[in-house]
């Protein structure tokens, strides 16, 4: 029997921002505008270009102001950034994103670890970028981070994770990516928490962001699919990882990602023949192979 599946999926390029935030070697500003050029002519239409952090806390994407400037803007691609609080959203106009993404975690100590403050805290902080955006014509994303599980924590409540939810569709975010920080999820799972979700949340405002640190990250994107989700984040070759949570890993590699749905008959609209040639300037950027087996296909024998 076939699976049931949408037409279309859309996808969200995190490399840039996800994958690089987390990399030993800095990255130098000119390979990532050379990155995120080549990511815009793979027919990608979502962009997380960087973050608006303390660069302090996150020295790799320090240099997100001139990143922005440097990139090639193409007509129909969303151009985003990781919003922690009104500073960053300052620096992140001066910028000129499109889209601000606002972000937090369903679990207090990953919350605390990351962006230093307890989870009511924070709500306050998202709710005025949020406001200040959304006057300024912007639209809004947010993250909700170990979703399926914590690092420090272990399992995370549903209810926790719909109360989150339900206070940023209040803030008039755009779309919510319900973040897998450190690979802990299972397909069961993954379906179980979006049934669960969907009782009181149209499943429309969700996308799903695996990490695939215990190799399930392609198998939770086809339970998402099958539970009713068409939004997917993913990362050139797998790159990725947040440094506040101890065992995160890269995110679904879009190389894969793209490869199973395009097989399977679901349309993305991206190339992966220039997945792959800007998956390989970054393996020669960063002087290792990187984690997408797809990739690793086509750059040994069995290519066919
Ligand atoms: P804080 O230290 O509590 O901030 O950090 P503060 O408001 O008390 O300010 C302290 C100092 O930082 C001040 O400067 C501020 O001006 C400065 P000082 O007076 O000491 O010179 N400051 C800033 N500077 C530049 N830009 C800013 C900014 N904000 C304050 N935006 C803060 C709180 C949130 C800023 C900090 O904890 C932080 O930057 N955290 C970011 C951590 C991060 O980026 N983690 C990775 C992304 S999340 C992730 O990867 C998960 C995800 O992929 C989904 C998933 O996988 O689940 C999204
Ligand atoms: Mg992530």
């Amino acid at each position: 029997m076939p699976l049931r599946l949408p037409e279309q999926v859309r996808i969200v390029e995190v490399s840039p921002r996800d994958g690089l935030q987390n990399e030993k070697a800095i990255v130098s500003t000119a390979d990532k505008i050379t990155l995120i050029d080549a990511l815009s002519e793979t027919g990608l239409t979502h962009i997380e270009v960087s973050s608006f952090v303390d660069p302090r806390w996150i020295p790799p994407l320090a240099d997100a102001r001139e990143v922005f400037q440097g990139i090639r803007r193409k007509r129909g691609v969303v151009y985003s950034a990781l919003i922690p609080n009104v500073k960053g959203y300052e620096r992140s106009i001066e910028a000129n994103i499109d889209e601000a993404v606002i972000f937090m975690s369903s679990s207090e100590t990953h919350n605390l670890k990351n962006i230093n403050k307890r989870i009511d805290e924070t709500f306050p902080v998202l709710r005025e970028v949020a406001e200040k955006a959304l006057a300024d014509g912007k639209t809004v994303r947010a993250y909700v981070s170990t979703v399926f599980g914590c690092p420090y924590e272990g399992p995370v409540a549903p209810e926790k994770v719909r109360e989150i939810v339900l206070e940023l569709v209040d803030m008039g975010v755009r779309e919510i990516s319900l973040g897998d920080t450190v690979g802990l999820a299972n397909p069961q799972q993954v379906m179980r928490v979006m049934e669960f979700l969907a009782e009181r949340v149209d499943l429309g405002v969700f996308a799903l962001h695996f990490h695939d640190t215990r190799g399930t990250a392609l198998a939770n994107a086809l339970a998402g699919l099958m539970a009713g989700v068409t939004t997917f984040d993913s990362s050139l070759g797998g790159l990725g990882g947040c440094p506040y949570a101890p065992g995160a890993s890269g995110n679904v590699a879009t190389d894969d990602l793209v490869y199973m749905l395009e097989e399977m008959g679901v349309s993305t609209g991206v190339d992966l023949n220039r997945v792959v040639e800007a998956s390989r300037f970054m393996q020669a950027v960063l002087g290792r192979e990187l984690p997408s087996r797809y990739l690793k296909s086509r750059l040994s024998a069995c290519e066919v």
